[in-house]
């Protein structure tokens, strides 16, 4: 949902009241100003608007929202977590509207954006998850900006627990996080989930909720060899139900130290095995200054835009905008 189907909403509907309607949507009262065009409304109060919109009876369009990008593979260390907030920021930077998902309960990804888990927010993604209704938030309450046009949804340990209750759930389980993100499609260009290291019920939410799944190797046998349970999984039927429209955005090499002969020949290797995928032209260098960034709780670009790290993770996001 964006600005102009708001208001066309409006025009559709117009005996409905603007200020009851800003009230329950708690937005300050600025719609009639929105119907005029004199002012857009934010993502904020977007995602604040849509639910209560919805209950009025509006409709999605048949437009698709948000690109859904999964960051996954279950081996770890293969720089999921780096790609995830670089590529976000890096399509941030080439103007799109970005949401990053930390569906690790590690909290790497927050923690690299600076949410650590001693000062995280009262509301993050497990909030957004649980079915406890005392507990449960909306999505848009658990997003937070970490500039313009680049939130986050974080996480932190608390959302380990939250597995049982998704398991317990059987079917429900596994869309959830699709549902819960339902608001957020409308209104972000891009959302990027980073998974954690397993093929878990968390890892198949992400599927579920995703259109398609960038899949991080570091080009080696070890992880060469767990590529074929990744792929099986992620088109496993019992999720295909969910989400009949999956694909592999592509295959990125990651960590890659061209002087490395086995790296240069694993790159062929798998280009060849798994030639029905995408292997994106760009792959990401081993460079110290991504860890450096991590540590400093910043991404690549601003921490040093000229680095090797920083070139190559645009190139990717120009390569994934492109389709
Ligand atoms: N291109 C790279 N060059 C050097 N170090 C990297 C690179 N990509 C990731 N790393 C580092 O490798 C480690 C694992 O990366 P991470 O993104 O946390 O992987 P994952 O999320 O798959 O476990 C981290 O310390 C990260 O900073
Ligand atoms: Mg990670």
């Amino acid at each position: 949902m964006n600005n102009s189907d708001v208001i066309s909403f409006f025009k559709k509907n117009p005996a409905l009241s603007l200020k009851k309607i800003e009230e329950e949507a708690g937005i300050p009262n600025y719609l009639s100003k929105v119907l005029k065009g004199t002012v857009s409304l934010n993502e904020t109060n977007l995602l604040k608007l849509h639910p209560i919109l919805v209950k009025y009876g509006y409709k999605e369009s048949a437009v698709s929202g948000a690109k859904v990008i999964a960051i996954a593979n279950h081996k770890g260390g293969v720089a999921k977590t780096t790609t995830s907030v670089n590529l976000a920021k890096a399509l941030q930077l080439l103007g799109k509207q970005v949401l990053l998902v930390d569906l690790d309960p590690q909290g790497n990804a927050s923690q690299a954006l600076n949410f650590l888990d001693d000062e995280m927010p009262e509301h993050h993604l497990a909030h957004a998850l649980t079915f406890e209704s005392e507990k449960n938030k909306n999505i848009v309450d658990c997003i937070y900006q970490v500039e313009e046009n680049l939130d986050i949804c974080p996480t932190d340990l608390s959302l380990s627990p939250i597995t049982n209750e998704l398991i317990n759930k059987r079917a429900k389980g596994y869309d959830r996080l699709n549902k819960v993100l339902y608001p957020a499609k409308r209104i972000y260009d891009y959302i990027i989930i980073d998974t954690p290291p397993n093929l878990d019920i968390l890892t198949a939410n992400a599927i579920c909720a995703c259109t398609s799944v960038v899949v991080t190797v570091q080009p080696e046998y070890s992880a060469y060899r767990g590529l074929n349970d990744l792929f099986e999984f992620v088109f496993d039927e019992d999720w295909q139900y969910f989400n009949k429209n999956i694909s592999i955005e592509g295959i990125v090499y990651t960590l890659v130290d061209q002087r490395k002969k086995i790296h240069q020949e694993y790159m062929q290797v798998i280009r060849e095995e798994f030639a029905r995928y995408r292997v994106f032209d760009t792959f990401i260098r081993s460079n110290v200054a991504l860890p450096e960034a991590t540590n400093a709780g910043l991404d690549i670009f601003t921490y040093n835009k000229n680095s090797n790290g920083a070139i190559d993770y645009m190139a990717l996001a120009k390569e994934v905008d492109n389709g």
